[in-house]
């Protein structure tokens, strides 16, 4: 290792190695740590198999080292977004933890984490789970640091501090769209109809409530305690309330995107309560409540973290097994158990839609209230990926606009570029309104606005003028999302992906057409200067048309986009000098 001079700071200092490359030539991000653990008997469970509790120490431990060197003072955990476990980790093998800073915001930064487990005998290693923590720099008594900018350097921490900006937007509403969903909803309850022949378990019996001082090790050099040693006592007392049920081990397969909400310290001591709020036919829904009070008797309480964690029991095949049936307490008891349902349809939701590819996604998907968010999420994150690709081939060059192709897994994606003399944000609001497309692209005979969600998400009937094999007018139902820039140097990004609306099924008059990713990127460029990149992907069906056809494709791009161009400078006149 390269000793530090003391002339450089310790970010300095990494910040030198990754330009010069470390000491065995490679090139690497400075805020990127690299932890490896054996794992020992004291780390595991009865099963012989690593407790989650201590793999959430050893997550939090190196995510936080990563946020420390990119902020250069202390950072405490602020959020953990969904963790799904895929494997379990066994003694003697060992688990290698690779975190990075993704973005840097204001006073917060998102840590992405890897973790993956080695087999020392076999050679082989394969991935456990990847998780995203939102971490905030705190220095004491000195008000509310303000970070630094991180530049990505690689396409894919391009890509990652792209994405980055979006996760942090869903996780920032996530609470009051949970919130609003366990109001709305109300969902059937699968087992009602299948009786007693599984058992059932009254609730009351599974309840746990455990105290545990924080004591010095316990805490980072500040005296707060650590996020990643309250998240391990919140999966232990789950366990507990988990195992009340099954009476067997069970495994810990997903915890719940969650908040610290409040700091606790050495000499608190914390109390957690867990229960299982329901059960699914091999899942169940374990809550955890994690409280911190002093010593002084008449201090009230301070509500540190609840977290909800999926738990399922695996027979010696890994095959889940049945579970029995809860019987809820009343009041609280029978809120949580209808709660639980709700979470488990979003979270299956969420899962679904935010793990996918776009591509993966299907189109038939149908936009409702509990999956909105995260199809939003998925069609900012599509586009963004296809922005960061570095891989586009330039196929044509027509005056001043440019045609770029990408090809992949049968997929074509393409891209036009222009440059204009319009101020960005005046373009960016003149070519997410879907509704005036029809004033500048000729494919576009008409397009109404459906539903506005929200300040950034409008759903649009779209008629365009092209025709199906079968000859009828072809339709679509699409999603456009905006996105304002988080920071300077990013652009504004509007996407649109296809949904389906239950009250706009197709018709026979028309042939309903699908879009998978398209969108446009506005980057600000000097006064008044903008680049306007507009991207589409292509289903395989079509590929083969397009690819013979790219000499045609660019001349109706390139007039396309004067009209475009018109359209900008006619609507924009008086205010940008041209
Ligand atoms: N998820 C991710 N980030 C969040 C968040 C959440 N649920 N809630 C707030 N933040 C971010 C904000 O976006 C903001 O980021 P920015 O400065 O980059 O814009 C940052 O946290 C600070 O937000 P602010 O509004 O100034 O403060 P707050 O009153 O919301 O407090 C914490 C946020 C995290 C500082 C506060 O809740 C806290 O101290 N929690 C305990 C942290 C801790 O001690 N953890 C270890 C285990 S106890
Ligand atoms: P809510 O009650 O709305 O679910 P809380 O934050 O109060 O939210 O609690 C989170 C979870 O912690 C609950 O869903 C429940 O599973 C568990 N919990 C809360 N209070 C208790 C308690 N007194 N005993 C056992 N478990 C509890």
């Amino acid at each position: 290792m390269v000793p530090r001079p003391e002339s450089l700071s310790g970010l300095q200092f990494y910040k030198a190695l990754f330009m010069a490359g470390n000491s065995d030539g490679e090139i690497r991000n400075p805020t990127e740590v690299h932890m490896s653990q054996m794992v020992l008997p004291c780390h595991a469970n009865h099963r012989g198999q690593l407790s989650t509790g201590q793999l959430l120490k050893w997550i939090d431990t190196a995510a936080c080292l990563s946020a420390e060197r990119h902020a250069g003072c202390p950072c405490v955990t602020a959020s953990m977004d969904d963790i799904y476990f895929e494997h379990t980790i066994s003694v003697g093998q060992v688990v290698n933890l690779k975190t990075k800073v993704n973005r840097a915001f204001n006073s917060s930064m998102e840590v992405g984490i890897q973790v993956n487990s080695e087999d020392l005998c076999s050679g082989k290693e394969w991935k456990v789970c990847e998780a995203f923590a939102t971490f905030v720099a705190q220095v004491q008594d000195k008000g509310k640091v303000k970070l630094h900018p991180l530049t990505p350097v690689t396409e894919e921490e391009k890509l990652e501090h792209s994405i980055a900006a979006e996760r942090r937007r869903m996780r920032l509403v996530h609470t009051d769209i949970i919130k609003d969903l366990l109001v709305n909803c109300t969902l059937q309850d699968e087992r009602s109809r299948e009786g007693n022949m599984n058992g059932e378990v009254l609730a009351q019996t599974t309840r746990v409530e455990s105290v545990e001082l924080v004591l010095p090790p316990h805490a980072n050099h500040q005296g707060n305690t650590f996020g990643g040693q309250i998240m391990a006592w919140m999966v232990n007392v789950a366990t507990i309330a988990a195992s009340r049920l099954c009476h067997t081990h069970p495994t810990l397969k997903v915890i719940e995107m969650f908040h610290f909400r409040g700091p606790s310290q050495v000499g608190d001591r914390l109390i957690l309560k867990a229960i299982v709020n329901n059960t699914f036919k091999d899942s169940m829904e374990v809550g955890v409540c994690a409280e911190a009070f002093c010593h002084e008797m008449n201090v009230p309480r301070r509500h540190i973290n609840s977290a909800f964690m999926t738990f399922m029991v695996l027979d010696e095949k890994n095959h889940p097994c049945v579970l029995p049936r809860i019987k809820p307490d009343e009041g609280d008891g029978q809120r949580r158990y209808r709660e639980a349902l709700a979470r488990r349809k979003i979270r299956l939701d969420r899962k679904y839609v935010t793990s996918c590819k776009q591509s993966e996604v299907p189109l038939s998907v149908p936009w409702d209230p509990s999956n909105q968010i995260y199809l939003s999420y998925n069609n900012v994150s599509a586009l963004k990926m296809l922005v960061s690709r570095a891989d586009w081939v330039l196929a044509s060059e027509i005056n001043t606009v440019h045609l770029y192709t990408l090809e992949e897994d049968g997929y074509l994606s393409f891209r036009v570029e222009m440059r204009v003399s319009i101020d960005a944000r005046e373009a960016f609001e003149l070519l997410s309104d879907l509704s005036r497309r029809n004033q500048w692209d000729s494919t576009y005979q008409e397009c109404q606005l459906l539903q506005q969600v929200n300040a950034d998400d409008a759903i649009y009937h779209v008629i365009s003028t092209m025709r199906s094999s079968q000859k009828r007018l072809q339709d679509f139902i699409i999603l456009a999302s905006r996105r304002q820039p988080c920071d300077v140097g990013d652009p504004y990004v509007v996407a649109f992906r296809s949904v389906t609306l239950p009250a706009y099924p197709p018709c026979k008059e028309y042939t309903r057409g699908e879009t998978l990713c398209a969108g446009f990127c506005v980057w600000p460029e000097k006064e008044n200067m903008t680049k306007i990149s507009y991207y589409n992907q292509f289903t395989p069906g079509i590929v083969e048309y397009i690819t013979t056809n790219i000499a045609g494709l660019s001349s109706d791009f390139y007039i396309s986009f004067q009209s475009c161009e018109r359209f900008l400078f006619e609507n924009t006149r008086g205010k940008t000098s041209v």
